[in-house]
């Protein structure tokens, strides 16, 4: 599928037009932030990984019903997704206590929550994606009373299936981001899942160890974030084909090449 003009430029991803207005590219970038931006690099080989992990986990919802914006992976760096109209909230869903909420609220970080909880912040870069309320979603028209139960829905299902997905392969899932959007059909919107769910938007740990095999290892300056982001592709069973693993280390080899290099 041919690429049109760039639409959208995110932190981690770009959007492109394709000749189907319904449908554009997402592709993952190498770009890598935390805290809003205030913190960047460029660690090469993340975009893949992203890219297949996303994939993996969005294709497995789909198989369970959940409907959401991928189409299909078209190479190493890019997906063709449903175009649809981003929901402007970011829905943090947390079942362990880690990173904001225990500086927020003085809870002892690794705390397992009774039951999973679901944070909302407006998702704008501008104000720091505050944290936000039910109350302030309706008040302000940033999403319906009926998307925002159907949303938690979703929601409650997709954690359940990941935790277990994860379980299964040594991982806990400790938090992760979700975005939805609205897709128009028949005149009518329907909300589906958007956006990614990688390391990027996860935390995982270790079932064993407690090791972060996620973006706080950029956060958090632990290093070696491509062998943690390569270990969770490896479990999930996505990197079996020697191609694929070869392609990725490639790329890795590369970037350290290059920084020996500079
Ligand atoms: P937090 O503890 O920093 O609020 O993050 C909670 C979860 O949400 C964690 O898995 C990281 C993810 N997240 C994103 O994907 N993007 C963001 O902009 C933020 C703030 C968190």
């Amino acid at each position: 599928m041919k690429k049109g003009k760039k639409l959208y430029e995110g932190k981690a991803k770009i959007i492109y037009a394709t000749a189907d207005k319904n449908l554009v590219i997402q592709y993952f970038k190498d770009d890598a932030t935390a805290f809003n931006n205030q913190k960047k690099s460029v660690i090469e080989g993340k975009g893949v990984l992203n890219n297949r992990i996303s994939e993996h986990i969005l294709s497995n919802l789909s198989q369970i019903g959940i409907k959401n914006h991928l189409v299909k992976r078209l190479n190493m760096r890019e997906q063709i997704i449903k175009l649809v109209e981003i929901i402007p909230i970011e829905f943090i869903v947390r079942n362990v206590a880690t990173g904001s909420i225990t500086k927020r609220l003085g809870i002892e970080d690794g705390t397992v929550l009774k039951a999973p909880l679901i944070e909302y912040c407006l998702k704008d870069d501008k104000l720091g994606d505050p944290l936000i309320s039910e109350e302030h979603i309706l008040a302000f028209d940033w999403a319906t009373k009926s998307e925002i139960e159907t949303v938690k829905k979703m929601i409650l299902r997709i954690n359940d299936f990941m935790i277990g997905m994860f379980r299964g392969v040594g991982i806990k899932l400790i938090d992760f981001k979700l975005e939805f959007g609205r897709l128009k059909s028949n005149g009518k919107n329907e909300v589906i899942l958007a956006d990614e769910i990688s390391p990027d938007t996860c935390r995982l740990w270790d079932v064993i160890t407690d090791k972060k095999l996620d973006k706080d290892r950029f956060r958090k300056d632990l290093g070696d974030l491509i062998p943690a982001y390569t270990e969770v592709a490896k479990r999930l069973g996505i990197l079996h084909e020697q191609s694929n693993l070869s392609s990725v280390n490639n790329i890795t080899k590369l970037s350290s090449v290059k920084k020996k290099n500079k």
